[in-house]
């Protein structure tokens, strides 16, 4: 049976576990060529569970960007679809002492080398004459969270740069959305005690975190042709915990 995404070259980066991993092996699901691109060394594993093509892939060096962009066209001719899902935590505190130099990390990984990632997939994707892009932004792009101000001003530049991206490319055939996760069942949550998780969950409407493949379900239709009329959007995915 053909799936939603049959035969798309599709990009997921930051692949190597939680949401990533989901988004990458939904996608090889669907029918997709999976490049399963992480730093960890764990691309390889999630690679040959969902029979993707693994690549080791650091967000932070500029060079491997460009490294990857070029392998892609050659390899590939391009990409049509690109789940951009890198992002870091930086310290919890407030704002008038936050930590300049996690400031620095966190805007930097989550922004800018999102933002380089995202033209690998634009300049890609305009060479094959359309694609779809699904960034992973956060319900803190949309809510913020005392203590976090790194992370969710990371966050809000992420839905802003999808918008921006979707306007500049409607007529290229290009669709730019992003996907909000509440919290969601990762090993990202691996840092945090118990009696906090439950405390986390207790405040969504549904009363339990979101599963990273809740995450990826929106991430393929936001991919697929079924969303064409979708583009420059923030699909908030948190058990109606931004509802009220
Ligand atoms: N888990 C949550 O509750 C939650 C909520 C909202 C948004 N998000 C967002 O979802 C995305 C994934 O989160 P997660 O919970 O799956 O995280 P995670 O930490 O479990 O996994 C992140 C993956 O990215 C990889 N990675 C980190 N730095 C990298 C780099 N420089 N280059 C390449 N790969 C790198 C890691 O090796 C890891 O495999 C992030 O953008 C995060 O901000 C997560």
């Amino acid at each position: 049976m053909s799936g939603r995404l049959q035969d798309k070259i599709a990009l997921v980066t930051g692949a190597g576990q939680g949401i990533g991993e989901a988004i990458a092996t939904k996608f090889a699901a669907e029918g997709a060529r999976v490049i399963v691109a992480d730093v960890s060394g764990r691309q390889d594993d999630v690679a040959a569970t969902i029979g993707g093509i693994p690549y080791h892939l650091d967000v932070g060096d500029d060079a491997a960007i460009d490294a990857l962009e070029e392998h892609l066209r050659a390899e590939y001719g391009g990409i049509d679809v690109l789940a951009n899902n890198v992002g870091v935590n930086g310290a919890a505190a407030l704002c008038h002492e936050y930590p300049m130099e996690d400031f620095d990390r966190v805007l930097r990984i989550n922004v800018r080398q999102s933002f380089r990632v995202m033209q690998l997939g634009l300049r890609l994707m305009l060479e094959r004459g359309g694609g779809s892009i699904v960034n992973t932004a956060s319900i803190g792009g949309l809510l913020a969270t005392p203590t976090a101000v790194a992370y969710i001003t990371s966050k809000g530049a992420i839905v802003m740069m999808t918008k921006t991206a979707a306007l500049e490319y409607a007529q290229k055939n290009i669709r730019v959305n992003a996907i909000g996760p509440g919290i969601t069942r990762t090993p990202w949550l691996d840092k945090l005690d118990a009696a906090l998780i439950d405390t986390l969950a207790a405040q969504v409407p549904q009363g339990r975190l979101g599963e990273p493949a809740e995450m990826a379900n929106v991430a393929a239709f936001l991919a697929s042709d079924e969303a064409s009329h979708v583009s420059g959007q923030l699909w908030v995915i948190d058990g109606a915990r931004s509802a009220g």
